[in-house]
């Protein structure tokens, strides 16, 4: 099945971050923001949402972002990279895929805070689901930029993973 039939069956549409994703789920439940806000109204989230999330030819960077809850990530189909920047600007590296032979993961968690960017790699696609806890909110989110990128990895990986970046 090609990535755009893929797309389609599963009623994907464009995620800001590239790709395509549908939310699968919420979780009704309600929970106290785990996390510090900048609106003290702000206090509470939906204790989880799911999405399928597809990268493809055409559409195959999930730029550089972070949020404030914690991801599970689960693989599906295809082959990708993960490229992690942790709070004390640890690098991180992984190829996620079907060949656990390899290493490759089925399932990986990446904690509130990290920043974050996936890419296929070797593959036609990348097919995941994400479970975001507490729920997903884009007032928890926050586009990676090239000046964070800098201070972070420094000026050499900064230019070489650019191309991470949202434009
Ligand atoms: N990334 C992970 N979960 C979500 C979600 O529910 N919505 C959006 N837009 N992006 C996500």
């Amino acid at each position: 099945m090609s990535s755009h039939a893929l797309a389609d069956a599963l009623q994907l549409s464009p995620h800001p971050e590239g790709g395509f994703f549908r939310r699968t789920h919420e979780n009704p439940l309600t929970v106290p923001v785990p996390f510090p806000t900048s609106d003290p109204t702000d206090k509470t989230r939906l204790a989880s949402t799911s999405i399928h999330y597809l990268l493809t030819k055409d559409s195959p960077i999930g730029h550089f972002h972070r949020n404030k809850s914690l991801t599970y990530h689960f693989h599906h189909r295809g082959r990708g990279r993960y490229r992690l920047i942790h709070e004390d600007g640890r690098v991180e590296e992984y190829i996620v895929g079907g060949d656990i032979w390899a290493g490759e993961k089925l399932m990986w968690v990446v904690e509130g805070g990290v920043w974050k960017s996936s890419a296929v790699e070797g593959a036609e696609e990348l097919l995941i689901s994400e479970v975001v806890v507490p729920g997903f909110e884009f007032k928890d989110h926050e586009f990676m930029r090239f000046e964070i990128l800098k201070e972070l990895v420094g000026d050499e990986k900064a230019r070489e993973w650019n191309e991470f970046l949202k434009a």
